[in-house]
């Protein structure tokens, strides 16, 4: 049977700063520049979800986008949208919320939810409109 991928595109805003507290504040300045601004910033961060698998012989669809919509509402959307990453995220808050770190973590989160014969098969988040990351999961 054909698999196929499937994109469902969200968007979020949110706050961060990248900071690593094992180093000094000199290094922290000099790696992350004006990342670290300790009063954080914020960005528009786009995420694009891929899943993959079969239609459905019955609905010709891979999984209902209804239900796909609303696993990412609830577990990503709801969490993330208008939050501070470093402060106010449970599921982030052992790791420097970088985009790959980010990423990585919604992979984890969303992956329980998905319906049997559906998988994860990419997720990517743009942080501004030159840098995104890609995950596959490995
Ligand atoms: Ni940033």
């Amino acid at each position: 049977m054909a698999i196929l991928h499937l994109t469902r595109k969200e968007h979020f805003n949110a706050a961060h700063r990248l900071w690593n507290n094992s180093w000094s504040e000199d290094k922290n300045y000099e790696i992350f520049g004006k990342c670290a601004n300790p009063n954080f910033h914020g960005h528009n961060f786009d995420l694009h979800i891929t899943v993959k698998g079969s239609p459905d012989p019955e609905t010709g669809c891979i999984i209902n986008l209804k239900d796909l919509k609303k696993i990412i509402q609830d577990q990503i959307l709801e969490e993330l949208d208008h939050k501070n990453l470093n402060v106010e995220v449970d599921w982030l808050s052992n790791c420097i919320p970088s985009i790959e770190n980010i990423v990585v973590a919604i992979w984890s989160r969303l992956k329980p939810h998905l319906p049997t014969g559906v998988l994860l098969s990419k997720i990517t988040l743009w942080e501004t409109h030159n840098n995104y990351v890609e995950y596959l999961g490995e």
